[in-house]
C-alpha cells in the first residue's frame, strides 16, 4: 500500500519497532518510484508524523502496537487492516471479544481518534504489482467522513473504495479474509478477491 501510494504521488512514512528495518523499507520504495517519497522511522514517531495512520500487524501484535501509538493517533484517522486470524490455527478467525479487531482498536483509541476498518480483502499479491486489482474495498467505522477519506485513499491505489457502514459490519469484513484465504487454497490461486454488484454506474466505473 505504500508503494501504491508513493506511486500516486503521495508522502508515505513507513513505520516498524526497527528503526533499520523502516529505512530500508522506505529506501525500497523510493528506489522503485524514483524520487523520496518514502522516510522510515520507529512505529510511534510514524504515527504523530501521518496525517493518517494505516496498521497492518498480525493480530497478535494489534493491541500493543495500538497502546505504543495511542497518543500519537489522537486526532486522526486510523485505518485498520487487521484480521484476528487465530494464531494457532490459520484457517481460523479468532473472534475478538468486543466483536472484531476494528471495535477494538475504537475501544482502545477512544472517540477522539477515528477508526476505519478497511483493505482487509485486498492481497498483498496484488498490490506489489501496480496492476489493476478485481477487489472492492470495504470500509467500515463510526465516521462517515473518514470512510470516504479512506474511499479516497483506496481510490489513489487505484482500488473501488466502498461505505459499508458502522464499525460492527467490520466484523464480517474481518472474517471475509479468511473465506477468501480458504478459496486461495481450494482454487490454487494466490489473490482471490471480492467485488459488490448491482450499484449505480457511478460507483461501478473502476
Ligand atoms: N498480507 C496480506 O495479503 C493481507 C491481506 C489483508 C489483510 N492482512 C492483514 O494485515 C495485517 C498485516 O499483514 P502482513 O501480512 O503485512 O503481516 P506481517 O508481514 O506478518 O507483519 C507486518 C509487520 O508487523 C510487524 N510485526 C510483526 N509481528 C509483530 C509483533 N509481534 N509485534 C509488533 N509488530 C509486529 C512487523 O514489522 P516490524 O518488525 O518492522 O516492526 C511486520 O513487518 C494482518 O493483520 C493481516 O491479517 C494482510
Amino acid at each position: 500500500m505504500a508503494l501504491g501510494w508513493a506511486r500516486a504521488g503521495q508522502e508515505v512514512i513507513i513505520g516498524s519497532r526497527a528503526l533499520e528495518r523502516a529505512v530500508q523499507a522506505a529506501l525500497a520504495i523510493n528506489r522503485e518510484v524514483g524520487r523520496t517519497a518514502a522516510t522510515g522511522m520507529l512505529n510511534r514517531e510514524a504515527a504523530a508524523a501521518g496525517e493518517i495512520v494505516v496498521l497492518t500487524v498480525p493480530y497478535d501484535a494489534h493491541e500493543k502496537t495500538l497502546l505504543d501509538i495511542r497518543e500519537a493517533v489522537r486526532g486522526k484517522i486510523l485505518v485498520d487492516v487487521t484480521v484476528p486470524i487465530d494464531p494457532q490455527n490459520p484457517r481460523r478467525l479468532r473472534i475478538p471479544s468486543d466483536g472484531s479487531a476494528t471495535e477494538e482498536a475504537q475501544a482502545l483509541l477512544g472517540p477522539e481518534t477515528r477508526v476505519v476498518a478497511a483493505f482487509q480483502n485486498i492481497s498483498y499479491t496484488h498490490l506489489s504489482q501496480g496492476e489493476a486489482i478485481a477487489c472492492d474495498v470495504l470500509t467500515c467505522g463510526g465516521d462517515a467522513q473518514a470512510r470516504q477519506e479512506v474511499i479516497r485513499l483506496a481510490g489513489l491505489l487505484g482500488l473501488r473504495g466502498l461505505d459499508a457502514g458502522p464499525a460492527r459490519n467490520a466484523r464480517v469484513v474481518e472474517g471475509l479474509t479468511v473465506v477468501l484465504m480458504e478459496i486461495n487454497r481450494r482454487y490454487k490461486v494466490r489473490g482471490a478477491g471480492i467485488r459488490v454488484t448491482g450499484l449505480p454506474d457511478r460507483d461501478n466505473e473502476k
